[in-house]
């Protein structure tokens, strides 16, 4: 269906134009507020209508032009026509209106902290392989469909994202390898990469290839189950390389697997962290949340806290644990190895460790749940500082929350520039008992 003119009236937290006519509502992937564009409808259910722009009428001021060559068809920098200062804004106002649709509650989000870099910020990629006869695609698939985007270069992502692009099209010409997805973080000229092939085996010839331009390679693999855009940590296995790469966040160096979950941009996180740390304060007793490489335990206990903390990939507890060694902070943090919602039921704490208690989490997607959460509000601890990268999740905990908590501040931080992520600090502080 196409429809000659809508007036945009507001943006949808998914980065869409929204358009009304009598009961119907118009998503128009492309459009901005404030624009009158054409568009096609291609999607409906109910009232609902989804589209893509086709022209502009009348532009918006906050319009900005599309640097990324794929950006049409690629979908994965949802925002980038929005100029920056406008992305800022649109994070603000999609986790303001996501708390106000959960909760009902009428936050005052703060302004959103920047990244250093718009572009050539995020240090890890997930590519997808197609091979038909000699024809290598390499890229992403289209946001809600299995059709692959070819790409060259990735502008969010570390400029060597082209180099390996490039190797990985020479290897498989060569050797005809069936790999289906890759996983890769750069860390200046090193390079962190889980393969996944129907088979789950990889030929050593691979690494020889990328050592010709990488000085350190971590070379893993694991089995692709059929279209899963996962990474399968299960079956992963090192191949050839180095087992884990030394990297270096800020003035310490942390040691990664392809399967310790990093922050994409070291440098927003960096900003993040800092927040973070004069948050929980001194002399406190933490409980750290999905602690991931311990970085945060790492810095709660160097800033004179006592640390508990909780995470369930075994390889990145014993990074954690190096890490506080090296930093000779190990009788400071204690560390358990397993789920959040099975471990911290079974932590006690005495009277005057629980009147210090400050809690922080950063849990995955999907958000903290239930377990985790009635478990916290047992423990009663004076604050709790949540880090999220899915504002619904987010939403959706915080009203689990609010017998007991109050929101203190929260505010969205810019991990992830031209796309519509959002990543958020939000600090909830004890009701005082009426
Ligand atoms: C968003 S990352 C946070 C990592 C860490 N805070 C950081 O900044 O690097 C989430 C972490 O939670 C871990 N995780 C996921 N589900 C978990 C669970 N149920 N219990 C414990 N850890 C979990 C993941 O392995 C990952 O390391």
């Amino acid at each position: 269906m196409e429809k000659d003119l809508f007036e945009i009236i507001d943006m949808s937290v998914e980065g869409d134009g929204i358009a009304r006519e009598n009961d119907n509502v118009y998503f128009i992937d492309g459009a901005i507020e404030g624009e009158k564009v054409t568009a096609q409808i291609d999607k409906q259910k109910d009232n609902l209508f989804w589209g893509k722009i086709q022209s502009i009428v009348e532009p918006s001021f906050r319009r900005t032009t599309p640097i990324c060559p794929y950006f049409e068809k690629c979908g994965g920098c949802k925002i980038m026509h929005l100029n920056s200062e406008t992305q800022k804004l649109f994070k603000m106002l999609s986790l303001k209106r996501t708390i106000k649709k959960v909760t009902n509650l009428d936050v005052d989000v703060l302004d959103t902290i920047p990244s250093p870099k718009d572009f050539n910020y995020r240090n890890t990629i997930q590519l997808k392989i197609q091979k038909e006869n000699d024809n290598i695609q390499i890229g992403f698939y289209q946001a809600g469909s299995h059709n692959l985007v070819s790409i060259d270069n990735c502008l969010i992502c570390d400029e060597h994202n082209k180099t390996l692009i490039a190797l990985l099209k020479e290897y498989i010409s060569s050797t005809g390898a069936e790999i289906e997805t890759v996983f890769a973080s750069f860390f200046g000229e090193n390079l962190s990469l889980l393969v996944q092939t129907v088979d789950g085996e990889c030929d050593k010839t691979l690494y020889d290839v990328l050592k010709t331009r990488f000085d350190n390679v971590s070379l893993w693999c694991s089995k692709q189950y059929a279209h899963s855009t996962l990474l399968n940590y299960k079956d992963a296995k090192f191949v050839c390389g180095e087992k884990s790469l030394t990297v270096k966040f800020d003035e310490i160096s942390i040691s990664v697997t392809p399967l310790d979950f990093v922050q994409v941009n070291f440098d927003l996180a960096n900003i993040l962290y800092k927040d973070i740390v004069t948050l929980v304060g001194e002399n406190k007793v933490v409980l750290d949340l999905y602690s991931g490489l311990g970085i945060t335990s790492m810095l709660f206990a160097k800033n004179n806290n006592y640390v508990c903390s909780i995470e369930q990939i075994n390889n990145s507890v014993e990074s954690a644990k190096l890490l506080a060694k090296e930093n000779d902070l190990q009788d400071r943090i204690i560390h358990y190895c397993g789920d959040c919602a099975i471990v911290l039921p079974t932590l006690e704490f005495s009277q005057e460790e629980k009147e210090n208690l400050v809690v922080f989490l950063d849990p995955p997607r999907k958000g903290a749940g239930t377990k985790t959460l009635e478990a916290i509000k047992n423990l009663q601890p004076s604050k709790i500082i949540y880090m999220s990268c899915n504002p619904t999740s987010l939403a959706k905990d915080i009203r689990d929350l609010l017998d007991k908590y109050e929101i203190q501040s929260m505010r969205a931080y810019d991990m992830f520039p031209q796309t519509n992520s959002i990543e958020s600090l939000t600090v909830l502080t004890k009701k005082e008992l009426q």
